[in-house]
């Protein structure tokens, strides 16, 4: 079956994984990128994940989409020795917390006042909720969470929607310094990234954590 042409939001455009999905689709769909960035023509929007009302008016603003995507998302890589109990917002993982954790999850809460019937929502993990790493702990935390919550958050979607999570690996194209971070693992091909999105697309899955 050839996907129809959708109409899609990707988050996190500019960046190494959203460079990925965005040269896949490009071609054949209205990709609306979206980034911290300030826009520079009509097939861009300024977004911020951690801002929750804004998010909303955004969303609302862009009008219907056929599927939503993000590839984005900060949290605090370092040293357990750097992490004192704290408050949330005093915490090193706050950041992680705030942005990606709970930036995907509000995202997907606020597409659901523009996401056409049958429409998609694919979210960003990563490696390291199931592969550890020095410094690692507060990303495992994050990306752990959210494969769970997606797990169980797509039992409850309506209107045929589906949401997922892709959890990639090491991506080529990752600056190096960030690379030094991962001894041992393999870097993953932008076409092989590319492809775990377009399943969690095309493929009619949902609450699959699709691993890459
Ligand atoms: N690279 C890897 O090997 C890899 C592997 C597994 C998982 N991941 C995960 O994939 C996601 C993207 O990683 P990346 O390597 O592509 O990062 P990146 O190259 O730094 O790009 C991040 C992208 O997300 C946008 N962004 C960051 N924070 C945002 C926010 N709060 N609201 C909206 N947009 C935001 C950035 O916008 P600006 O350009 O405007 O700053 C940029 O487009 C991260 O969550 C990362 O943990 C990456």
């Amino acid at each position: 079956m050839t996907p129809r042409r959708m109409r899609v939001l990707l988050v996190g455009a500019t960046g190494v994984v959203g460079r990925c999905v965005l040269r896949s689709l490009q071609d054949n769909h209205d990709v609306i990128s979206a980034s911290l960035d300030p826009a520079q023509g009509a097939h861009e929007v300024q977004l911020d994940l951690s801002d929750a009302e804004e998010l909303v008016k955004t969303l609302k603003q862009l009008g219907p989409l056929d599927a939503v995507i993000s590839a984005a998302g900060r949290a605090h890589f370092g040293a357990l020795t750097d992490a004192r109990p704290a408050s949330l917002d005093a915490s090193v993982y706050g950041l992680g917390l705030h942005d990606k954790l709970m930036g995907q999850v509000n995202l997907t809460l606020a597409a659901r006042e523009v996401l056409r019937p049958w429409g998609s929502i694919t979210l960003t993990s990563g490696t390291t909720s199931t592969e550890p790493v020095l410094g690692g702990a507060g990303l495992s935390m994050v990306n752990g969470a959210l494969e769970s919550w997606v797990r169980a958050a797509a039992t409850e979607l309506p209107q045929g929607w589906r949401l997922n999570v892709v959890s990639p690996s090491l991506v080529e194209g990752t600056p190096e310094a960030a690379c030094l971070d991962f001894p041992g693992f393999e870097k993953v091909s932008s076409e092989r990234v590319a492809l775990a999105y377009q399943r969690c697309l095309f493929s009619g899955i949902r609450g699959q954590v699709v691993r890459v």
